[in-house]
């Protein structure tokens, strides 16, 4: 099995910090994002993964090279235009060629390992595995709609959903969802969706199976997601890494980057990126801040002062 992960979006939720610093490559507990997603093909025994890029594409590869520091053997693939997550998986299609792949959306954190449901697709035969998980708020997600353990359904985003299964940011595929993807028609909100590319998997009476997970899982786009998968990833601590110098009074759920300055009266809830240089005479809180910051207090802030060399 190999292993594709999307990394293609600019991150705008997260501007401006995103436009100096890729998404995937964002540290969440000090590490990048992506990491977690090489942890978790590991997990899984895949080694060849390949990144589908974006815009910035050589900033991914300056950081992540060959992949080997991370345990993969990586290859990029530029997606052109971004016009939805099937479209991207298409960029990918030559370097999976027959083989199997798990389809990894980059901004997802899971808490459990996702081996289980390598091992459930292949001893079930399956044309594919879905990661589903019950949610409340079901209809900000690709909805499945499951009996006898397969899935029967699949829509993205309903009005009203069927059941309360979101789709989680995680797919297997076996070969059978090419020419789905080939036959596709731009959504609603005029993207190639993978969604209706499985649900056309399911109508040509494919396998499609649910992998039910209960764990924890992340969406880190947004500043107030990207600051809960940081405080679970630091079971709600303080980490401050190397070469950081901090000079404030430091609450729960605290990430300093290696070689950061810190002044301030107090920060909590909040990441400071690596080499950041942040004075703030109040407090800092809910933030995610990163270059040459001046302020009086900062909350529920997303910021980045250009650095000055
Ligand atoms: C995408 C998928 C959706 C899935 C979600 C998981 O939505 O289209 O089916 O439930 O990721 O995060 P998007 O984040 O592009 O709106």
């Amino acid at each position: 099995m190999k292993g594709v992960v999307l990394a293609a979006g600019k991150g705008t939720r997260l501007f401006p910090v995103t436009r100096a610093v890729a998404k995937p490559l964002l540290p969440i507990a000090n590490r990048m994002t992506i990491q977690y997603a090489f942890d978790q093909f590991g997990r899984c025994g895949i080694s060849d993964v390949c990144v589908v890029v974006g815009e910035s594409e050589e900033q991914m590869r300056d950081a992540l090279g060959d992949g080997s520091r991370f345990g993969v053997d990586l290859t990029y693939v530029r997606q052109t235009t971004p016009k939805g997550l099937a479209h991207a998986v298409g960029f990918a299609r030559e370097f999976v060629g027959d083989d199997d792949f798990m389809l990894y959306l980059g901004d997802a954190v899971y808490g459990e390992s996702l081996a289980p449901f390598a091992a459930q697709f292949q001893e079930q035969g399956a044309a594919n595995l879905n990661l589903v998980k019950a949610v409340d708020d079901p209809k900000r997600f690709g909805v499945a709609t499951v009996e006898d353990g397969r899935i029967v359904k699949l829509v993205e985003k309903p009005a009203e959903p069927e059941s309360n299964l979101a789709m989680a940011g995680m797919y297997i595929f076996g070969p059978q969802i090419w020419p789905c993807i080939d036959r596709l028609e731009p959504s609603a909100r005029g993207e190639y969706e993978i969604t209706d590319a499985i649900q056309l998997l399911v109508e040509s009476g494919a396998l499609v199976i649910p992998g039910v997970y209960d764990g924890e899982w992340f969406d880190t786009g947004t500043l107030d997601s990207f600051l809960e998968t940081s405080r679970f990833l630091t079971d709600g601590g303080v980490l401050v890494g190397d070469g950081a110098t901090v000079s404030a009074q430091m609450a729960a759920g605290v990430v300093i980057g290696s070689g950061a300055t810190v002044v301030a009266n107090r920060i909590e809830n909040s990441v400071i990126l690596p080499d950041a240089d942040v004075h703030v005479t109040g407090d800092i809180r809910g933030c995610l801040l990163g270059g040459r910051i001046n302020a009086d207090q900062l909350e529920n802030t997303i910021r980045y002062g250009e650095m000055l060399e």
